[in-house]
């Protein structure tokens, strides 16, 4: 079992009565890279000031390799790096500058290990040069390596590909599956791009109105989406239930009314449709469905985007 990083228990956050984050509770472990995925206005980035200290909260606590927040923050705060809105960086500086003054800020940061991060992220042939002078990735990069610097347990990255390129996206994905498998880092990253969060994360956590409101396995949902669904109309639904059962060993069948829904890959429609005419069943209709992230995403979202009218009985 892997070790907890993060512990967030009951945390909460009001402004003005509207509840920004609500009763948030879930665990970070060493070595994934799990992601808080919701639309604008979520809760996001509030949680995330909260969890980093940056925002005091209402109620609950946030645990840090086993240290609260609230009562022993700087022993939790020093197992974390982040980057939470801007990095701050000087900008007449050059990155090299910026990670010494950074490294200075703590005990026992050997020189080389400014460099080796300065390689990790990919900017050795820029490092000397002013800050002013990078693009928006470059300055990017340069955040993660100051948030790196310390040997953090756990990474913060709130929307770390906000402006970046699809290249710039790419390199920062295998950059952070490598830091999480190779260092057993654990990552908490936001994002309102389901795609990315997709190709990036172990878990998934859905907000919407600062409510978690599922906890998705990546690997679960690509199983879900590899294998899909398939729908049929037949005239006897129990006898093709029965048919397809025994032939491809399943359980995972619904019937309602003549709809038989089955849990099979598409690719098995030609043959499913051959197995059941030879046994004397009508097909009135057959098509497959896949749900994807996104349609967990959207059925998590729209299920609480209308609020009942009012005075409905
Ligand atoms: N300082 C503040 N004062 C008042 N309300 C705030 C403040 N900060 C955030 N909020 C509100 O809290 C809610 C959550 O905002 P938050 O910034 O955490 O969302 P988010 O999920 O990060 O969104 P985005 O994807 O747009 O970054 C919003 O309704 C927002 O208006
Ligand atoms: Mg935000």
């Amino acid at each position: 079992m892997n070790k907890v990083v993060l512990k967030v228990k009951n945390l909460t956050k009001r402004f003005n009565n509207r509840v920004a984050v609500n009763n948030l509770t879930l665990d970070v472990f060493e070595g994934e890279i799990f992601g808080f995925l919701g639309p604008n206005g979520a809760g996001k980035t509030t949680a995330i000031r909260m969890i980093t200290g940056l925002a005091k909260m209402d109620s609950g606590d946030v645990y840090i390799c086993g240290k609260s927040i609230k009562t022993d923050f700087e022993k939790a705060i020093i197992n974390v790096g982040g980057i939470i809105e801007n990095p701050e960086m000087y900008k007449n500086f050059s990155g090299l500058d910026n990670l010494k003054y950074y490294a200075s800020l703590y005990n026992d940061i050997p020189k080389e290990r400014i460099m080796h991060i300065v390689e990790l992220v990919d900017l050795k042939d820029r490092i000397k040069d002013k800050v002013k002078t990078y693009s928006l990735g470059m300055k990017q990069r340069l955040g993660i390596a100051q948030a790196l610097l310390h040997y953090p347990k756990l990474l913060i990255l709130d929307e770390p590909t906000n402006g970046l390129d699809p290249k710039g996206i790419i390199d920062l994905r295998r950059f952070l599956k490598k830091i999480s498998q190779k260092d057993k880092m654990a990552i908490l990253i936001s994002s309102h791009n389901l795609n990315e969060m997709e190709l990036l994360c172990d878990r998934i956590g859905i907000i919407n109105h600062g409510t978690l409101e599922s906890i998705k396995v990546l690997d679960d949902l690509k199983k879900y989406n590899d294998n899909g669904q398939i729908i049929l109309k037949v005239n006897f639904p129990n006898y093709a239930g029965k048919i397809i059962a025994k032939k491809y060993n399943t359980d995972k069948i619904s019937i309602y009314k003549n709809t038989l829904t089955v849990a099979l890959d598409k690719s098995v429609i030609p043959e499913l449709t051959v197995l059941l005419i030879s046994n004397g069943i009508a097909i009135y209709s057959i098509s497959n469905q896949t749900k994807t992230l996104e349609d967990v995403f959207l059925d998590t979202v729209n299920r609480r985007a209308l609020p009942a009218p009012k005075g409905d009985k």
